[in-house]
């Protein structure tokens, strides 16, 4: 068992480079294999459920070529058989295989997916938008059936935006005769990635990034390359890093377009930063001034960036709100905050956090990825050492975090 420890105190600067896109890589891996076909992924993040995934298609007889910069990926032999791996469970983003399957085969049986806990994460309307496409689905414990003689084309509206259950929609429809639409879908950028990708595959798939999708169903995909979009979430959590402890750290593949909720709050908290082409520079920043956040679809403020937004916020200057209104229990990390000298109250889904208060070295444990990644943005700020219990979740999305963090200064090591 792997503790991080961190030494905090020092000033971060430098350079970070942000990977791809994990929410986005992960639909995109699934989603090869509905050509069939030889297709060449650049930019996939390297991080343990990109692994997990990796190792859940070659149990399904799927080729994987790993290269330092791309993963080709050939599925002409992948099997039609239960999906029972032990990672099915430990990863979220295997219910992406149902609408694959589906898709491919008519028919997918597949345990039930895991994930951070961040309280109940239902799939219901997954299976309702399976159902509306002519499937018939089926829950028996951990095990989920489904299966359709023909699928049929239809409107699937969604009362909650559901980046999963949208881009499952999509998946699962591409190649059903005639149109179908998807309404209330949900905008998150890694559902344009995913459908231009399905796109260059040969789909017909409009209108991704707003509230309508309509699908196309096309006979077959071809198969092709691409770049997936660089991770959204990384990026705010190495400029939240280098607010709460820089000098002056440059994040560079940030894509500002996407991130206008998150920047709005930068500014409204005091932070000091200036945008460039591809990158943010974030430099020194000493008087951070509390907020009011809440949590929203996009283009709302992204609930991932919600845990480690709370950390900078226990050295603003006064007390802060966090509100978290799409999973109502992501708070798992302010009793941690708290065992480094944090003041955190969590009344249901809102935190009060009063600031500033000193941190200082603590042992605390990641519950969750981005709690995890809160953790350590705490041990950077703090006086002393910081050493964090369990931070297998942290290294499950943030691609080579330890040397990222190095090379800008900050002293962490793995023991
Ligand atoms: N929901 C339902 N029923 C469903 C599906 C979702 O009620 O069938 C509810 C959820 O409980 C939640 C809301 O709808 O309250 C939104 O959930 P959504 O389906 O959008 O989330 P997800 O697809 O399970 C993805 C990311 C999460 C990210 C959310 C929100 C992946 C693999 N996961 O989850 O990423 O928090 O969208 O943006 O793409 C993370 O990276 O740390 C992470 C948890």
């Amino acid at each position: 068992v792997k503790k991080l420890i961190i030494k905090g105190g020092q000033l971060l600067e430098g350079e970070v480079h942000i990977s791809g896109s994990k929410n986005s890589a992960l639909p995109i891996i699934c989603a090869s294999l509905l050509c069939q076909e030889f297709v060449k992924l650049f930019n996939c993040p390297d991080i343990e459920d990109v692994n997990r995934l990796l190792d859940i298609l070659r149990e399904l007889h799927v080729d994987i070529k790993r290269e330092a910069d791309y993963i080709e990926i050939n599925s002409h032999s992948l099997k039609n058989i239960a999906i029972n791996s032990a990672n099915v469970s430990k990863l979220r983003a295997s219910y992406y295989l149902m609408g694959v399957y589906l898709a491919l085969f008519n028919h997918v049986q597949i345990n039930m997916p895991g994930g951070c806990d961040l309280g109940s994460r239902p799939i219901d309307l997954h299976l309702k938008a399976f159902r509306l496409l002519n499937g018939k689905c089926e829950v028996n414990y951990d095990q989920v059936l489904i299966d359709s003689k023909k699928l049929k084309g239809n409107k699937i509206f969604f009362e909650i935006p559901s980046v999963g259950a949208t881009i499952n929609a999509m998946l699962a429809s591409v190649f059903i005769e005639g149109k179908t639409i998807i309404e209330n879908a949900a905008k998150e950028p890694e559902i344009i990635d995913v459908a231009n990708f399905l796109n260059k595959m040969g789909a017909n798939i409009t209108g991704a990034g707003s509230c309508i999708i309509e699908i196309n169903g096309v006979k077959r995909l071809k198969g092709t390359e691409y770049y997936v979009m660089s991770d959204r979430i990384e990026a705010g959590t190495y400029a939240l890093m280098a607010a709460g402890r820089g000098k002056e750290v440059d994040i560079v593949n940030f894509n500002h377009k996407y991130n206008n909720g998150f920047i709005a709050k930068l500014i409204e908290s005091n932070v000091k930063f200036k945008i460039l082409d591809n990158k943010i520079k974030i430099l020194s920043s000493k008087d951070i001034l509390p907020l009011n956040l809440k949590t929203g679809y996009y283009p709302g403020f992204p609930t991932d960036l919600q845990q480690i937004y709370l950390a900078l916020l226990t050295q603003a200057k006064g007390i802060s709100k966090v509100q978290d209104s799409i999973y109502k229990s992501r708070f798992k990390n302010c009793y941690e905050l708290n065992k480094m000298g944090a003041r955190i109250i969590v009344d249901e889904n809102v935190a009060t956090i009063y600031g500033p208060h000193h941190l200082n070295g603590a042992e605390v444990t990641a519950t969750d990825l981005r709690g995890g990644a809160s953790l350590v943005l705490a041990g950077l700020m703090a006086e002393g050492t910081t050493t964090i219990l369990n931070p297998e979740h942290i290294f499950r999305g943030y691609s080579g975090i330890l040397e990222k963090i190095r090379k800008i200064n900050g002293n962490i090591t793995i023991a």
